[in-house]
Order: structure tokens, then sequence, then C-alpha cells
């Protein structure tokens, strides 16, 4: 197959303007709402019956998701969000033996890893332990070593953290954790879809993500997960009936018999709407060069790097300079970022905000150009300059 241009915005509903959020939410690709209405038109013809084509629609996504995070096919599962299939995964993974009980995980994590990593803490009496941040943006390798030493059980990692957009090692920290005696799982929501990844390869015992940002299936989508083959034999420590064999789950046994390969930790019945999306949306990277990709976003994040330096002085670079340590956003920070950011929406260009004022500016190779990125960078120049920051009103509580 002839390997699709990177750059191409016709494949996605654009809106007006520039879209500089693909890390939060990325754009609709009409690959996707084909595959929905596709679904749907199953649904009004074949009602019940539609089950016959919707069965196994998970697995079936498994090949291309499993491209994306460099695993085998059977080492994957679309399903649930990040929160779920964190619950879903910890009580499987995290086996706390004598003085080996704690967990561990980052005090720059995204809330909902934490709640969830705390959760299983306090259910076994253990304590969830946080590694520290120097500069409150990202972490020193010192300090990630430092942490994992024989007390702790499970190691739970961000790939890319979500505000600065530092990109770990995903390789040297699993090999750091496992030489310690550390079961290690990632979170990949900041990474998949941007940045190549050879979880299988790394050793990873698990990993999970969601498929709203980068992978562009939409609000809600089915997240997904990973589980080394290693671990496969495993009977998940929390079971439905959608990870049963898929040979016998309609034999309506009392006893589960654990499904083949990640799919056994699935629980109910898959939202098959959304699934479709995410079917429709993994289109997009078919044929794909996972490292050209990549090249193309470090091309445009370097830019954007430059000109920030260039031009906008006032604001704090907080993501890592070099190339092998951020993922595929640039974060800036200053006082009054969010005022800035609503200026930005209302001039038709959408940024990504997250507190304490850090713009989050996300060039995807798929519909950003170099014009996108010089765009954007002006308009922050012109409304720091007018003053338009001070005046601008709007945001509501998740912007
Ligand atoms: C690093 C990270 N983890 C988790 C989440 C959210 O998890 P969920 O898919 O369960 O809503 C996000 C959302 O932006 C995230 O950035």
């Amino acid at each position: 197959m002839p390997k699709p241009d990177l750059y191409r915005p016709e494949a996605f509903a654009m809106p007006p303007g520039i879209y500089m959020d693909g890390n939060s939410l990325g754009l609709m690709p009409h690959a996707a709402k084909r595959a929905v209405e596709s679904r749907l038109a199953d649904w009004a013809e074949l009602a019940v019956v539609g089950w016959d084509r919707w069965f196994g629609l998970s697995e079936a996504l498994s090949p291309a998701l499993s491209r994306l995070v460099g695993a085998r096919p059977e080492e994957v599962i679309a399903t649930g969000s990040i929160t779920t299939n964190l619950h879903l995964l910890l009580p499987t993974f995290y086996r706390p033996q004598g003085q080996r009980r704690h967990l561990l995980a980052t005090e720059l994590d995204f809330p909902t890893d934490l709640y969830a990593m705390r959760s299983w803490a306090d259910l076994n009496g253990a304590e969830l332990r946080l590694i520290p941040s120097r500069d409150g943006h990202t972490l020193h390798p010192d300090d990630i070593a430092a942490a994992i030493t024989g007390e702790i059980a499970l190691v739970l990692l961000p790939t890319v953290l979500y505000r600065s957009g530092q990109l770990l090692d995903v390789a040297r920290w699993t090999a750091h954790a496992h030489a310690q005696g550390c079961v290690v799982g990632w979170d990949a929501a900041h990474s998949i879809g941007a940045v190549p990844h050879q979880f299988h390869d790394w050793d990873a015992d698990f990993a999970v993500w969601c498929s709203y940002k980068y992978l562009n299936a939409g609000p809600g989508a089915p997240g997904g997960l990973f589980v080394h083959e290693r671990h496969l034999g495993t009977v998940p420590a929390l079971r439905g009936w959608w990870g049963n064999d898929k040979a016998s789950q309609f034999k309506m046994a009392n006893d589960y018999e654990r499904g083949e390969g990640a799919g056994a930790y699935q629980l109910g019945t898959p939202p098959i709407l959304s699934l479709a999306a995410l079917e429709g949306a993994l289109e997009v990277y078919d044929g794909v060069d996972l490292a050209q990709l990549r090249a193309r976003s470090l091309e445009l994040t370097g830019l954007l790097l430059t000109l920030a330096d260039e031009q906008l002085p006032e604001m704090q670079v907080i993501t890592p300079r070099a190339e092998a340590e951020r993922g595929g956003h640039i974060s800036l920070q200053w006082e009054h970022n969010r005022q800035v950011s609503l200026a930005l929406r209302a001039r038709g260009i959408v940024p990504d905000y997250r507190e304490p004022g850090i713009l989050r500016l996300a060039p995807i190779p798929f519909y950003n150009s170099e014009a996108d990125v010089r765009g954007t960078v002006q308009a922050i120049r012109e409304i720091i300059d007018s003053g338009e920051y001070r005046t601008v009103g709007g945001g509501s509580a998740v912007s």
C-alpha cells in the first residue's frame, strides 16, 4: 500500500480557525463518522441480529491498536477508560508481599491516576508514595531512581506528563523498576498516536490509554489496555462475561473461562457506537509510518519552541527541549495564560489550558501546518501587546 500523506486536513472535520488542542480532544475524522453511521445502519436494519457483526468488534481493532503501542495483537484490547482500566488492572498486578507493599506514582500525575492508585493503597493498608518534582513541572532521573525501592510493589508512570509534556524513557524505567523487583505500568494517554512505543520489547507489565486525544476517536471513546504476553495466563482478579472465552461466552456457564489475551480484562457489553468511532479513527493511521509521524511532530513542536523563545519572552517554556524528552505538545506558563487562552478562542484559535497558568499547544501532523504554529504564536503576541487578555470574558468549568 502506498504511504498516505501525513498532512490530510481534508480527512477531518476542520473547524474554522486554528485547532491546537488535539492533545485534549482530537478532531473528528470523516472515517469515524462513516463508521458510526454504518453501525447505526446495522442497528436499524438488523436490530438484535446486528450482534452477528458487533460481537468481536473490540478484538477486531487489536491489530491496528497494537501497532500504535508496539505490542502483539493479543496483548491489547480496546475497552474502558483509563480510570476504569486502572481499577481493573491494579488488583491483578498489585500483589503486596511482606515489606514490598507500597504503590508508587508521581506528584505530577493526572489526578485520576492518583485517585485510582490511592484507592488500592487504602484498600490494602499501604502507602501511595509519590516521586517528587524539583521544579514543579518535570521529573529528575535521580528522583525516579531513588523512589523505586524494595518497599514498592507496583509503579505507575506516565509516558508523557500531561502538563509539561515531558516524555519519560519507558525502556529505561521499566528495566530499572524490574531490577528492583517491582511491577511497572504506564499511562500512555499523552503518547499514543503521537509517539511510537514498543511496550512488548520494553517489557512493560501493563499500560493504559485513552483514544479521544491523538487517536481522534471522539469524546468518551473507549480507551485501551496492554498486558504483556507473559501475564496472559493469569486470570484477571476482576472478571465479567465479556472477558470470558469468546467460544463459550454464550454457553452462559456459571464459571468464568478466561478469554484469550488482554481481551480477558473486558467486563460488560462494549459501547458499539463509540467503538465504531474508534474503528473509523484508526483508519487514519492505516499505513502511516509512526517514525515519520513522530519526526513531523518534532519539527512542528521544535518550530513552536523556537518561536516562543523569540517572541514570547514573558512565558516560561516548561516542556523539556531535548527531542527525546518531549511528547507531542509544548507547554508555556505565564500567570495570565487563562485569559490568553480565552482571547485565543475568541479569535478562533483553540489552545488547551491547564491550571496553573499553563497553555498547552499541540500541533498535529495530520491537520496542523507551520502556518498554524506561526499564526498561533503571532496571535498570542498580539493578545499580550494589545492588552486584549485583560478584558476578555467567558470560560467555563472545563476550559
Ligand atoms: C494522563 C491522563 N490520564 C488519565 C486521563 C483521564 O482518564 P479517563 O480516560 O479515565 O477519563 C487523562 C485525561 O486527560 C490524562 O491526561
